[in-house]
């Protein structure tokens, strides 16, 4: 193989693995750290991942919004400003606030639900 026969296959290797990244991109969710932040705050009260309590499943949630951009931005504000909600049983009241600031752990709690 001449120089620019080897020069050209790199190039080519580096090009598609780093498509492969921009497109794949698969969005990684430590799903024991969401239960356990889930279970520490008491999210179980209300929420089930396929059952309907006083809150929507996950299912519903995601299915709400599959397909938003925004998902991940709304879940994190609706986790952490404790808007005013409405329960099945028509009771209102405001959400709970998520006991947390992280922005890590905020995100893998959004992405847990919207994986559902
Ligand atoms: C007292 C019951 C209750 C608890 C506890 C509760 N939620 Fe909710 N949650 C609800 C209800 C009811 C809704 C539906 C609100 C609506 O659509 O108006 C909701 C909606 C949501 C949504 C969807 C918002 C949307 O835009 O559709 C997310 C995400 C969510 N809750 C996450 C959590 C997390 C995380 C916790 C724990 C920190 C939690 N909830 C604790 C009752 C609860």
């Amino acid at each position: 193989m001449n120089y620019s026969s080897l020069r050209s296959s790199v190039f080519v290797t580096v090009a598609i693995a780093s498509a492969s990244t921009v497109f794949a991109a698969p969005v990684k969710v430590d799903v024991e750290a969401a239960m356990k932040v889930f279970k520490e705050n008491e999210c179980h009260k209300c929420h089930n991942p396929d059952k309907e309590k006083k809150g929507p499943s996950f299912k519903k949630i995601a299915a709400k919004y599959r397909g938003k951009p925004d998902a991940e931005q709304k879940l994190i504000k609706h986790m952490t400003t404790g808007p005013r909600i409405k329960l099945e049983n028509g009771k209102e009241e405001d959400h709970k606030i998520i006991d947390t600031e992280d922005p890590i752990v905020l995100k893998n709690m959004a992405q847990w639900i919207l994986s559902h």
